[in-house]
């Protein structure tokens, strides 16, 4: 089984910052860091859940709605209010792991605001930085993971869904994906129908700083169920 860190290591530290994501590439063994990227008024990359800043963030409203270094002033919410991180930039998420191992997750989070561009963006920040062989692109969102293949003919492509059978559905249409990304508790095919296909599972589980509950995920039944990968908010736990 495959681990990622889902949002970096999001369970101990604030999700998608350059500290839950520097403690993820130093763990040994892990596969690579999940990501979510949204867009800017003015077209910049960022790495935010959420379309809007209320829930991570000491700003209100959508990501859409501030320029890039309206952005950069916000802070990424904590435990003991110390307010030190702010929400990265792709590019700064690059620089991070230029020099690690892990391989990289990207998912765009365009299905609920229409991003435009953000495909051709992303692709040029991966270039960039010689990413190309260590990034996994992912979204609900079919037409998106269509314009990536158009762009980039190599690319890695997951698509994103609940179930494993929607998955497999939209990946024979004509997105271009390569695997598929589902509901780790919607596996709802036989094992044998899964052979071969690279099967990255997602879970809905705590979060910083969320109380934790102590819930501990039987990996081997995972595994038993087809997955290849799992996404884990506390991957180090598993390692
Ligand atoms: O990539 C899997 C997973 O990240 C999708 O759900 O809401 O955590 O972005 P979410
Ligand atoms: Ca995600």
């Amino acid at each position: 089984m495959k681990i990622w860190a889902h949002r970096g290591c999001s369970l101990r530290y604030p999700e998608n910052t350059l500290l839950a994501f520097e403690k993820a590439a130093n763990l040994d063994g892990l596969e690579g860091i999940e990501l979510d990227v949204q867009m800017s008024k003015d077209g910049g990359l960022v790495i935010i859940h959420d379309e809007q800043l209320d829930r991570t963030t000491d700003g209100t409203g959508f990501v859409k709605d501030y320029t890039l270094s309206e952005l950069k002033k916000f802070h990424i919410k904590t435990i003991n209010n110390e307010l030190s991180e702010t929400i990265p930039t792709l590019n700064e998420v690059m620089e991070l792991l230029q020099k690690k191992r892990v391989k990289l997750n990207i998912e765009l989070k365009n299905s609920k605001v229409m991003y435009h561009g953000m495909e051709e963006k992303i692709i040029n920040v991966i270039n960039k930085y010689g990413f190309e062989d260590r990034v996994v692109y992912s979204s609900f969102y079919a037409k998106s993971l269509e314009q990536i293949r158009k762009l980039l003919p190599k690319a890695e492509i997951g698509i994103l869904d609940t179930k494993a059978s929607d998955c497999i559905y939209k990946m024979n249409g004509k997105c271009g994906a390569n695997a598929i990304h589902p509901y780790a508790g919607a596996i709802d095919l036989d094992r044998k129908d899964l052979e071969d296909i690279n099967v990255r599972a997602w879970l809905t589980e705590d979060l910083y700083p969320e109380k934790q509950t102590g819930k501990v995920i039987e990996i081997r039944k995972l595994e038993e169920a087809g997955i290849t990968d799992v996404f884990l908010n506390e991957p180090e736990m598993y390692l």
